[in-house]
């Protein structure tokens, strides 16, 4: 813990001489100074709009965004840039699957999802579905919080056209086997895609070694900005997608009547990119690396462990789920006092933390719970985060 925790929250302003104890990473993250100065730095010395603008400014931002580009895509170990695909988000990169090959669904096709999917990789789903007449199914839960693969050939049928499962729970922190769905997705002819929104951000995530067919992630999780996400997706099948949106850059030629598409993948990045986010969450990349993946996982696992280890001991609380690969997410309540007292009771301390129904209502519903409290921690929090936690969890019992 001593190379990231307390020693790199020097970077990030928002801990400058504030006593904030931030515990709700798996909402959005904090920004460290070198991506603020990315960002500033774009719009203060190359702010043109990219492809078009044919002057000093407009080449540096293009190759700015583009160089963004390619560190995701080693990031990820996509085969190559092109199938780094910009979106605003993992909402945008689920829903241009859904309206492109969701739209190719029919009646007798099936859409598989798990029960613990955010609404995120649900909602554009049942969309699909009701527009296509085709059948969502879902892959259901133990008791501990995994996905329940015992009876395989309930889910995974010749109907199954397209199966879409998040890497980890953004409720019960459990980490799916990825590589597992995927050979049993390549059974049955099936197009897998991941949500990783609370996967890359925590984890070396290497797609070709996933062996999923698109990988769809969030730049405001991992310490970049706000609205740039990523679809990965495989190029032969990225190719043979129509586009998602119409407009600008997007095409090859328009005439009044038609018009044909441009490269994958511009031809999914209609009108003007989030370029100044793009080049933000290249800085925020950069950074990961300079710890490397495996150290922020390392982290993040001991601290979320301490995290149990410390909160089990306090009276009445309930933890929800117990995967064996968990990340770094905690669920829980505490007997007699709302999930919403418990958050106002923990904002007193300068304490956040997530309550309510996460996105996921109907994993939720099937813990019979309307909301819950859920901690989640970062490559900047650390053990002494967790004990003033814990100090506030024990001040309010007593309070109570
Ligand atoms: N998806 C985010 C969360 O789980 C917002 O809090």
């Amino acid at each position: 813990m001593k190379i990231l925790g307390e020693s790199i929250k020097k970077d990030f302003p928002i801990f400058n001489d504030s006593k904030l104890i931030y515990l709700d990473n798996a909402s959005t993250t904090q920004k460290p100074k070198q991506v603020l100065d990315a960002i500033l730095s774009m719009y203060n010395e190359t702010n043109a709009n990219v492809h078009r603008a044919l002057y000093d400014i407009g080449s540096a931002a293009t190759e700015r965004f583009e160089d963004s580009r390619k560190k995701i895509a080693a990031f990820i170990n996509a085969s190559t840039e092109k199938e780094i695909i910009f979106t605003s988000g993992t909402t945008e990169s689920v829903n241009l699957i859904s309206h492109t090959l969701g739209n190719s669904l029919g009646p007798d096709d099936e859409v598989l999802v798990s029960e613990m999917e955010h609404h995120a990789n649900l909602v554009p789903w049942q969309m699909a579905c009701e527009r296509t007449g085709s059948t969502l199914k879902f892959i259901p839960l133990t008791e501990e919080g995994e996905l329940d693969l015992n009876e395989p050939e309930k889910y995974f049928t010749p109907s199954t056209k397209i199966i879409s499962i998040t890497h980890v729970s953004n409720v019960l922190g459990t980490v799916n086997p990825i590589k597992k769905i995927a050979k049993m997705a390549k059974d049955i002819g099936a197009i897998f895609i991941v949500d990783g929104a609370q996967g890359v951000p925590h984890q070396i995530v290497d797609v070709e070694n996933l062996g999923c067919d698109f990988y769809a992630f969030s730049g405001h999780k991992m310490l970049g900005p706000t609205g740039i996400g990523v679809l990965w997706g495989k190029m032969d099948i990225l190719q043979s997608m129509s586009p998602f949106m119409g407009g600008g850059e997007m095409i090859n030629s328009v005439s009044m009547q038609t018009s044909t598409w441009n490269d994958v993948p511009y031809k999914f990045e209609a009108g003007t990119p989030n370029y100044v986010q793009a080049v933000g969450l290249g800085a925020a990349v950069d950074y990961l690396s300079s710890f490397g993946m495996e150290k922020v996982k390392d982290h993040e696992n001991e601290l979320t462990q301490y995290a149990l280890d410390r909160i089990t001991q306090l009276k009445g609380i309930k933890i929800f789920g117990s995967p064996m690969h968990r990340s770094s997410v905690i669920s829980f309540n505490m007997e007699g006092i709302h999930a919403h007292d418990l958050a106002q009771f923990l904002n007193e301390d300068n304490i956040a933390i997530r309550v309510g129904h996460h996105c996921a209502q109907p994993l939720l519903t099937s813990l019979n719970q309307n909301s819950v409290a859920r901690l989640s921690v970062y490559v900047y929090n650390d053990s002494s985060d967790i004990d003033k936690f814990c100090r506030s969890l024990s001040n309010i019992r007593k309070y109570f």
